[in-house]
């Protein structure tokens, strides 16, 4: 095969990109790609606890199954994503209903609930999405303030005794250059494994915008990680730029693009490389970064753009 995932064989690094799953079921190109490309997927949405929970104690499981699916039928491993998050939580969790004991009962449950019931299924679980600020401070959300900073060892406790098998990432975005979030990031980790808590991974999210520079520290960064004996994986790896774009830009994404693979290939335990969404048909920019966008390795009618080439020359050459 000729695609990213013929590429990226042998190398010890998969990979992967995030799915929408409204795509995967109506536009048959896109879900030919999917299989075709790559050889992780990642639930964009459907994993998330809105989506698995919207109402108290009734569970929606079917998109996300369909996803476990589909990467069965096309050897891929599943990238689960995520159980603890302070973003995209159903609206039923909330402050005033709860107390501090009941929320904390709540995300046990829940970590219990979907780790179980996808146990055995999950490649890779992000656990604990998003903790940090950029000043390397907890960031301040519902389950800091209900349970205090010991969330994370029990998050990762809890995910560890419902399945086992799944190798357990904490995961977060602006992790990829030194900084103080990352020192952090890299503290945080070495004293949850110094407490004997199960985190396996360190995740870098990897969003880029052409406009901020490109981290050019970041096989320094991922080496100290690597170095800590964890998996390292770049879990939702795209590259914005400010609309139009012009072949300046598009050549600077790839750069980006290539640049963080590169990291990844040239440490010992970065297990893979994903892409948050593939195609700028799908791409959840626009709706958030107004008057940005083209994000992804393919344009929107899912030909291949350069950063798209230099991933795949980027893997031929490791
Ligand atoms: O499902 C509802 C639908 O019922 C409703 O009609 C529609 C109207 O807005 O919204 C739909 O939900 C949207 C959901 O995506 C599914 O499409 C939400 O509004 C929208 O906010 C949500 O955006 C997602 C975002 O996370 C939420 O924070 C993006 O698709 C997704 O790409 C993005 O992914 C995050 C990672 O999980 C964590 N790291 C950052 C990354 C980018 O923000």
């Amino acid at each position: 095969d000729t695609g990213l995932r013929g590429a990226a064989r042998g190398t010890g690094t998969r990979i992967g990109t995030a799915v929408d799953m409204n795509a995967l079921a109506n536009d048959p190109a896109y879900k030919a790609a999917v299989a075709r490309e790559f050889d992780t997927v990642t639930p964009e949405n459907v994993m998330k606890w809105s989506e698995v929970e919207p109402t108290q104690g009734t569970y929606n499981w079917g998109p996300a199954d369909d996803l476990i699916k589909f990467a069965r039928s096309n050897g891929q491993k599943v990238r689960g994503h995520t159980l603890v998050w302070h973003s995209q939580l159903p609206s039923w969790i909330n402050e005033t209903d709860f107390t501090k004991a009941q929320l904390r009962d709540l995300l046990r449950r829940h970590i219990f609930a979907e780790a179980g019931h996808f146990k055995g299924k999950i490649w890779a679980w992000d656990v604990v999405n998003e903790p940090l600020n950029e000043d390397g401070t907890l960031r301040d959300t519902i389950w800091l303030r209900a349970l205090g900073p010991g969330y994370i060892a029990d998050a990762f406790r809890w995910a560890h005794q419902a399945d086992p098998s799944a190798i357990l990432f904490i995961n977060d975005y602006n992790a990829e250059w030194l900084s103080p979030k990352t020192d952090a990031y890299y503290k945080l980790v070495k004293d949850l494994r110094r407490q004997h808590v199960p985190v396996q991974g360190f995740g870098m999210q990897g969003h880029l915008g052409i406009q901020y520079g490109l981290p050019g520290d970041v096989l320094e960064n991922v080496k100290r990680f690597d170095a800590l004996g964890v998996k390292t994986a770049f879990t939702e790896v795209d590259v914005r730029m400010i609309l139009p774009s012009d072949q300046y830009r598009t050549q600077a994404q790839a750069e980006g693009f290539g640049l963080m693979l590169r990291a990844c290939l040239l440490v010992k335990n970065c297990i893979s490389y994903t892409v948050w969404g593939f195609t700028d048909k799908y791409n959840w920019v626009p709706g958030v970064f107004s008057g940005e966008g083209e994000a992804t390795p393919m344009d929107d009618q899912m030909q291949p753009k350069p950063a798209y080439d230099t991933l795949r020359e980027t893997f031929l050459l490791a």
